[in-house]
């Protein structure tokens, strides 16, 4: 079993480069299966949700090259209809999204639940009322989710998400490409990453507008082409890198990144005490490490990110005076990670959806475990601000969300390494 191994106390300083998004590239890759031609995706994180779903899409027929770092070109022009393989599919959330892809391309769809990051109930009621909207026959299994046309056959339509879902959104978004008329999405999400699949999609010739705000509009068009895109940076890794920074103290410039997506998080940590100077497309932090308590509660963007919860909490739980965190996306995330950060000495509270954290002058190593992306990235953080050593098992987590992030956190100047046999 690897874990990391992480000496704290060290502030970090430098430069960090900010990868694509992961959650951009894992509805982008499965887009790709719309078009006929050659799609060269560029910024393409190197992380293993990533690489999965290349294994998933080769199996499927997909010809994927990989000819530089960051770049994938595919051609799926001669895929014809299949079933990805459901032990891939159960590896990773995103998979789902074959779903729509699949309705999209050929009229139906087989595809196992998706597996994915376990923090909460995570139901796709909505994507499934978004297919039937649009014409579909569903059958769901405990297994899998099969669809078929209905009885008057597949067809854009208008689709009212009961709640904000990132996944429906991309996956009716998805469905509607290539299906004849108009969809509308109506309290569609607004995340960045919904934007980069419109704008990816119609670099292809999808027609689809409204993406970042509350309602989608998805003009059917008969088929897509090849093109070239390049995937936008990562939100939550450059708020990882920034919470980390904060945490520990330090002087880092994080490059390749929007500051307008980075903006909830930022004027957060800016409240806490972190200076926060914004470039065209770098962001430099500066913290003494001193930070002050304050109010978070998540929402969808542009809101605080639930993904940024568990990090901002390990600010907290190092601030001067009492925190509120309230989680309003995924109620059972603070599950993941708070008994953990307690037993390097946080004093966290958790009543329902809101946790109070005490902050404490320090907190001391321990060994962790990460139960969830986020969760594993917020304990790497810990380690980092932490006193001694901390050991933060199940890194596989934090694996499939972070490219190199032992390499790019070295070169801040942190002491963490991956230690192989544990
Ligand atoms: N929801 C439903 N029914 C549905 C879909 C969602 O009730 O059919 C509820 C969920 O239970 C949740 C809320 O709606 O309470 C929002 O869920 P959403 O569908 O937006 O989440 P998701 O698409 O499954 C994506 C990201 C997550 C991120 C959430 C929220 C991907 C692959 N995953 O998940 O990212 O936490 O949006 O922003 O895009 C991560 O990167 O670590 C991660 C977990």
């Amino acid at each position: 079993m690897a874990i990391y191994e992480i000496n704290g106390g060290t502030p970090l300083s430098g430069t960090v480069t900010i990868s694509g998004a992961k959650n951009a590239a894992v509805a982008i890759l499965p887009a790709a299966l719309l078009v006929k031609g050659q799609c060269r995706i560029e910024n393409v994180p190197d992380i293993s949700d990533v690489r999965i779903l290349l294994e998933m899409l080769r199996g499927m027929g997909a010809r994927i090259e990989q000819p530089e770092a960051g770049v994938v070109v595919m051609d799926c022009t001669d895929v014809g209809f299949c079933q990805p393989d459901s032990v891939l599919v159960k590896k990773l959330r995103a998979s789902y999204y074959l779903m729509g892809v699949l309705l999209s391309r050929y009229g139906r769809s087989l595809v196992a639940l998706p597996g994915g990051c376990s923090f909460a109930s995570r139901p796709i009621d909505q994507h499934i009322k978004g297919f039937k909207a649009l014409g579909a026959a569903v059958t769901e299994t405990d297994e899998y989710v099969s669809m078929e046309p209905g009885p008057n056959g597949l067809c854009g339509n208008r689709v009212s998400l009961d709640v904000v879902s990132v996944g429906a959104t991309v996956n009716i978004m998805l469905a509607a490409t290539l299906l004849p008329g108009q969809t509308v999405i109506e309290n569609a999400a607004k995340e960045p990453h919904i934007v980069d699949l419109a704008n990816f999609l119609n670099t292809m010739g999808a027609r689809i507008s409204g993406a970042g705000t509350d309602t989608v509009k998805i003009r059917g068009v008969e088929a897509l082409q090849g093109g070239t895109y390049a995937i936008i940076p990562d939100q939550i890794e450059a708020g990882t890198y920034i919470a980390a920074v904060a945490a520990t103290g330090g002087d880092v410039l994080v490059k390749n990144v929007i500051p307008k997506h980075m903006e909830c998080i930022t004027s957060k940590l800016e409240e806490m005490g972190a200076e926060i100077t914004n470039y065209d497309d770098s962001i430099r932090i500066r913290s003494s490490g001193k930070l002050c308590g304050t109010t978070v509660k998540t929402r969808p963007y542009p809101g605080f990110p639930t993904d940024m919860q568990a990090q901002i909490c390990v600010c907290m739980a190092l601030a001067g005076g009492t925190s509120r965190l309230t989680e309003s996306v995924y109620e059972t995330r603070f599950f993941g990670y708070c008994t953990e950060l307690e037993s390097m000495g946080a004093y966290i509270q958790v009543e329902g959806k809101t946790a109070t954290v005490y902050g404490k002058e320090s907190l001391h190593g321990a060994t962790v475990r990460a139960r969830d992306l986020r969760a594993g990235a917020a304990l790497v953080i810990a380690g980092l601000a932490a006193e001694g050593v901390t050991r933060v098992e199940n890194i596989h987590y934090v694996e499939r969300g972070y490219e190199r992030l032992i390499e790019k956190l070295t070169a801040l100047g942190a002491k963490i390494r991956r230690v192989e046999e544990y």
